[in-house]
Order: C-alpha cells, then sequence, then structure tokens
C-alpha cells in the first residue's frame, strides 16, 4: 500500500467511486504524496526522460526559437518568458544561455517567470538558475500578463488529469470509474449515460487542459505561446502509467508512478481557436525547419570523438519519426496574425506560403 492508495481507498470509501481525472489529480498532485510534490521524475535515475533532458540542443533550438519570436514581437524592450511546467528547469537554463550569448539585448530585457504547482520541483529549478533573476507562480492567476509574453511549455498538457468514457451506443458513453473491491483498486463503469459528440470506443477529455487553455488565452494579449507534447488528432484509450522508463498497470503503486494520457491536437485547437492556433507539427519536422541539424553539424565540427556518439544519439531520438520526432507535436498560439511563427504554420498562411 502506498501513502496514495491509502488516500485513494478512504476517499472512495467515502464518497463512492472516483473519476480517471480525480484519480489522477490525487496520484500526481496530493499536496503531500502527490508523485509530482514528491518524486524525482525525470532523468536516467527518475522514471522518464523529456526532450530537454536528453540534450541541450534542444534547449538551445527553443532559445533561438524564443529570441526569433521576440524579434517578430517588435523586439519589446520588456518583456515575459514565462515558462509553464518548467521540471528541473533544464530548458529554462538553455534557453537562456542562448538567449544571453545570441541577442544580448533581448535576455537583458526579459522578465522570467516559472508556472509551477510542485513546491519540490521549484526548489530543483531555484538551484538549477541561480544565475538568473527568476520569479514563480502557482497558477495562471498569478502571472500579470501586462508585458508582451512568450510562453513555452514542454510535456505540460499531457500531465493534465483526464476523464474516461466507454462507448455503449452510438454518441452513449458511460464514464469509466476507479473502485474498491475485494482489496484492489479495480474499473467500475458509470450508472448513467453521458451524450458526447464522438464514435471511438474509449473517449478521453481533460477538463484541466481545457480550462488551463481558456484562461491562457484570455489573459495573453499580447505575445504567442509554444506547447510541445506527445498527441495526435483523435480522442482513445491513451492514459499510461510508467516507472524506470517501463509501462506499468495504471493502479501500480499510486503516486509513485507517473501518470500521462495523449495530447488531442484537435482539442486543443478548438479551444485556442483554429484562426490563431497553427497546425500540431511533428516535432521532428518543427526542429528541422527551426534549425537543429545545422545545430547539430556545427557541434559535431568542434566535438570531441566521445562526445560525437552523444550528438548524434540526441539528434536521433529528438528528431527520427521512430523515435520522438512523429509521436511528439509542436503547436503555437499567437494573439496577432500578422507576423509568423518559425516552424509552424496557421490556416491564415499555409506551409506553402510560409516565410
Ligand atoms: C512532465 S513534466 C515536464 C517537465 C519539463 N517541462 C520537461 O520537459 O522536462 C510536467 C511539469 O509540469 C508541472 N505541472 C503539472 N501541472 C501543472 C499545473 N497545473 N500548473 C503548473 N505546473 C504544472 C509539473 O510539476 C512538472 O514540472
Amino acid at each position: 500500500m502506498t501513502a496514495v492508495k491509502d488516500i485513494l481507498v478512504q476517499k472512495i470509501q467515502e464518497s463512492g467511486p472516483m473519476n480517471v481525472a480525480e484519480y489522477m489529480e490525487t496520484c500526481l498532485y496530493h499536496n503531500e504524496h502527490g508523485y509530482y510534490m514528491s518524486q524525482t521524475p525525470f532523468g536516467t535515475e527518475g522514471d522518464f526522460v523529456t526532450a530537454p533532458e536528453i540534450s541541450q540542443i534542444f534547449g538551445e533550438m527553443l532559445g533561438a526559437w524564443v529570441a526569433d519570436t521576440w524579434i517578430k514581437l517588435g523586439r519589446p524592450q520588456s518583456w515575459q518568458l514565462l515558462e509553464a511546467g518548467p521540471g528541473n528547469g533544464t530548458l529554462m537554463k538553455d534557453m537562456l544561455r542562448t538567449l544571453k550569448y545570441a541577442l544580448p539585448e533581448c535576455y537583458e530585457g526579459a522578465a522570467i517567470t516559472l508556472l509551477e504547482i510542485s513546491p519540490m520541483l521549484k526548489i530543483k529549478q531555484r538551484d538549477n538558475l541561480l544565475d538568473h533573476h527568476i520569479c514563480w507562480a502557482n497558477s495562471l492567476d498569478d502571472v500579470n500578463f501586462d508585458l508582451p509574453t512568450i510562453v513555452v511549455g514542454n510535456e505540460l498538457l499531457d500531465a493534465f488529469p483526464v476523464r474516461q468514457f466507454t462507448k455503449v451506443a452510438d454518441q452513449q458513453y458511460r464514464e469509466k470509474l476507479i473502485t474498491y473491491k475485494d482489496g484492489q483498486l479495480q474499473w467500475h463503469n458509470s450508472e448513467n449515460t453521458t451524450n458526447l459528440p464522438f464514435n471511438s470506443e474509449i473517449v478521453e477529455t481533460s477538463d484541466a487542459m481545457e480550462s488551463f487553455l481558456c484562461k491562457l488565452k484570455d489573459k495573453l494579449t499580447n505575445g504567442v505561446a509554444l506547447f510541445i507534447d506527445y498527441g495526435d488528432h483523435a480522442t482513445g484509450d491513451s492514459l499510461q502509467a510508467i516507472e524506470k522508463h517501463q509501462k506499468v498497470d495504471i493502479f501500480h503503486k499510486p503516486g509513485l508512478s507517473d501518470l500521462t494520457a495523449h495530447v488531442n491536437f484537435d482539442n486543443v485547437r478548438r479551444v485556442l481557436g483554429a484562426d490563431r492556433t497553427s497546425f500540431a507539427e511533428p516535432m521532428g519536422q518543427f526542429l528541422n525547419s527551426i534549425g537543429l541539424p545545422m545545430r547539430a553539424a556545427a557541434l559535431l565540427e568542434r566535438a570531441e570523438p566521445s562526445q560525437k556518439a552523444e550528438i548524434e544519439q540526441a539528434t536521433y531520438r529528438l528528431m527520427h519519426p521512430e523515435q520522438m520526432g512523429q509521436t511528439f507535436k509542436a503547436i503555437a498560439y499567437r494573439t496577432d496574425n500578422s507576423y509568423d511563427v518559425a516552424g509552424l504554420y496557421f490556416e491564415s498562411q499555409p506551409k506553402s506560403h510560409a516565410a
């Protein structure tokens, strides 16, 4: 029994079966025992590796993308760089190093904000970013959007709790609930049916992600937001638990393994508005468009033989379609349609006409 399982069982015994979103919320974000509040998720020692933890090239390329976006926003003297869900702070560290080196004027004018829910990860971020002046926010409500703002979120959207529904008839679904029976957490379908405009056997929805995106759209009046995550254009059963780089059962060690769901990018576009939101581009193509292969080639030229394999392997993992290149997608939202966004394409500016 984990501490979180005790809490889940008690909740179920008091109030009856809970939905998947409540289960995820408790497993990941319980204020004392939740996965993101108490565990070390990232890196080879942790349960999974994210793109910034694979190689500094990822953060450097996003730093170059931020610099380009800042130029498109008209080089504001004061502006804000907001990272949502910054994990260990590695991505921000690599982006800031690039900005400081490549475009000091852009770096000097930046107010840097980290939006982070986990007090434990905030300490890691502080230790990783001692050279920079950083402010933290617990939620979007605490972020001031008076300055032009560039938002970056890598693997944030997949960490929002989802609900799951099983099809019983055309557009008729029963919600998948979790109960506790015979000493075990078990699946249990709701008695009531819900009408949902889908046809898949399993539907996943994320109220938490939708309300985050709606609030961002409401508050961001001048700027661009970039999200990178794994996902696709459909809904289905994508909920998974990961421990030590392996998939495990959803009910395996609640609170000690990560839980995520693929992002439905069609939904992200619908919520943010297709007129202002780019198409979701495979991450390999996005990184290719913003110049990762050129950066890797430059690094390879100067690299020691021992570093060469590392650079080649990182490039392969980030870009190859059988690695992260296809499963992960990048998507951007802009508040103004008058400029383009490097590496991404909008309805008003199809790929063939993009600069
Ligand atoms: C999967 S990790 C990704 C970390 C990092 N971006 C990376 O790529 O290594 C998700 C991050 O989002 C944070 N997070 C999850 N939900 C959040 C929320 N509602 N508000 C702010 N941060 C959140 C987690 O604590 C964690 O830092």
